[in-house]
C-alpha cells in the first residue's frame, strides 16, 4: 500500500517537491510527555527496547505530536553490541554502562557476529511490525544502526566518553584486533539492516555519532572501509550516512555513494553544499540548541538554513533533540518547515 505522505519518499527519489521534509532524530523520546509515560511505565530502558508493542507506541507519538514527515523506529544502536555478547544498561544522567566490554583478542573471538547476532535482536523486527500497522501508512518509516567505529568505541570504553581515549588506544596500539573486532561488528550491522529491510523500513541510517573524534587517516583506515562495506551490501536501497563531526571526509563519505548525508551543526549549510554539491540529498542541521531561543529567532534561522540547502534537502537538527528543549519551540520549528514553499 502507498505511503499517504510520501513527501519523504519523493525527496530521496530526487523528484521535485513543495517543500523539504522533516524529522528530528531522538524524536521518539524524552521531549514528549506521552514518551515520558510510557518509559515511567516500565522497569528501564532496556525493557522499553525489547517491547514491540511499546516500541510502535512511541515510534508513532511525534507523528501525532508533530506532525512530521517521517517515523524513526524507536530502538537504540546498543543492541548490537548486546547481541554481540555485551549487555548493557542506561543509567539515568549517566548514559549507557557496559559491565563487560572487550580488551584483548579472546574477548573478541567470543563476540557473536554476523547473521547469529542479528537473528538475536528479533524484538526489533517485531517492534518494525507492530509499527507499520499502528502507523497505516502514514508516514514512511526509517530504521538506523550504529555504524561500525561508534559501535566499536561503546564496546571498549564500557561507557560514554568525551574523548574515547581507550577506543583510541585501541586503534592506534592493536590495528590488527582493531580491524577484526570492525570486521565482526560491521557482518552483524549488514545482517541486521538487511532484516530491517526485509521487514518493511524505506530507508536505513547509519549514525557514526563518534566519527568527529578520529582524524582523517583513522577515520580512512577504521570507518570508511566498513561503512563502503555496509553501503554496497545492501545496493540501491537508501541509505542516510550521518557521520557526527566528520567534515574532514564528506569527499570520501560521499563517494561511497549515499541516498543522504547528514550534516552537523558545526559545518554550515553554504559550506557544506559547496563540498557536496546542489544534487547530493543533504539532512539536517540545525544547532539543538536553536529550540532553546524564542519563536522568532527559530523561524528565522529555519528559513535561512532551508533557503541556504535549497533543494535536496531534508530538514532535521544537527544531533538529536535534547531531552529539555521546550516543547513549543520543537513546534514552531517543525510549523515553519511545514508551512516553506521552494
Ligand atoms: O527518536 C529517535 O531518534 C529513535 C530512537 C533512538 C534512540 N537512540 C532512543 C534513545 C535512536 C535513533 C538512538 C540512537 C543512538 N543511541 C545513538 C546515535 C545517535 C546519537 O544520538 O548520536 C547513540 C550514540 C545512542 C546511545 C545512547 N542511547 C546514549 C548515549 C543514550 C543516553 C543519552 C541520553 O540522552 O540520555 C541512549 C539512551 C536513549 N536512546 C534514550 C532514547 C530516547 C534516552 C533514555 C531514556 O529514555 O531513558
Amino acid at each position: 500500500m502507498a505511503v499517504k505522505n510520501d513527501l519523504f519518499l519523493r525527496t530521496i527519489k530526487g523528484e521535485e517537491v513543495e517543500r523539504p521534509p522533516i524529522w528530528l532524530m531522538r524524536q521518539a523520546g524524552r521531549i514528549l510527555p506521552e514518551y515520558r509515560e510510557v518509559r515511567a511505565s516500565v522497569e528501564n530502558f532496556v525493557a522499553l527496547v525489547k517491547n514491540p508493542d511499546l516500541c510502535a507506541e512511541v515510534t508513532v507519538q511525534p507523528i501525532d505530536a508533530l506532525n512530521v514527515d517521517a517515523a524513526i523506529l524507536f530502538s537504540d544502536i546498543l543492541v548490537i553490541p548486546e547481541a554481540m555478547g555485551l549487555d548493557y544498561q542506561l543509567v539515568e544522567k549517566v548514559g549507557p554502562i557496559f559491565p563487560k566490554t572487550v580488551q584483548s583478542k579472546a574477548d573478541v573471538e567470543k563476540l557473536i557476529s554476523g547473521q547469529e547476532a542479528a537473528d538475536r535482536i528479533d524484538y526489533v523486527y517485531h517492534a518494525i511490525d507492530r509499527t507499520l500497522e499502528r502507523l497505516e501508512n502514514r508516514v514512511p518509516l526509517l530504521g538506523f544502526a550504529g555504524a561500525p567505529w561508534t559501535l566499536f568505541a561503546y564496546m571498549i570504553e564500557g561507557s560514554g566518553s568525551k574523548t574515547f581515549s581507550k577506543a583510541k588506544r585501541m586503534l592506534y596500539k592493536e590495528p590488527e584486533l582493531s580491524h577484526m573486532l570492525m570486521q565482526k561488528i560491521t557482518d552483524t550491522v549488514i545482517c541486521y539492516l538487511k532484516t530491517k529491510i526485509k521487514h518493511g523500513v524505506s530507508l536505513v541510517q547509519v549514525f557514526d555519532s563518534w566519527a568527529g573524534l578520529l582524524d582523517i587517516n583513522l577515520y580512512k583506515e577504521f570507518a570508511i572501509p566498513y561503512l563502503k562495506q555496509i553501503r554496497e551490501e545492501l545496493a540501491e536501497f537508501p541509505v542516510t550516512l550521518f557521520s557526527k563531526g566528520a567534515w574532514f571526509a564528506y569527499e570520501e563519505l560521499q563517494a561511497l555513494n549515499p541516498t543522504v548525508m547528514g550534516i552537523d551543526w558545526t559545518i554550515s549549510a553554504e559550506k557544506s553544499r559547496s563540498i557536496l554539491g546542489n544534487e547530493q540529498i543533504l539532512q539536517g542541521n540545525l544547532d539543538p540548541c536553536q529550540l532553546y531561543a524564542n519563536h522568532e529567532s527559530i523561524a528565522s534561522k529555519t528559513v535561512e538554513m532551508l533557503n541556504t540547502f535549497g533543494r535536496n534537502h531534508i530538514v532535521n537538527l544537527g544531533h538529536g533533540v535534547y531531552p529539555d528543549t521546550p516543547l513549543d519551540g520543537v513546534k514552531h520549528f517543525v510549523n515553519t518547515v511545514l508551512n516553506y514553499r521552494y
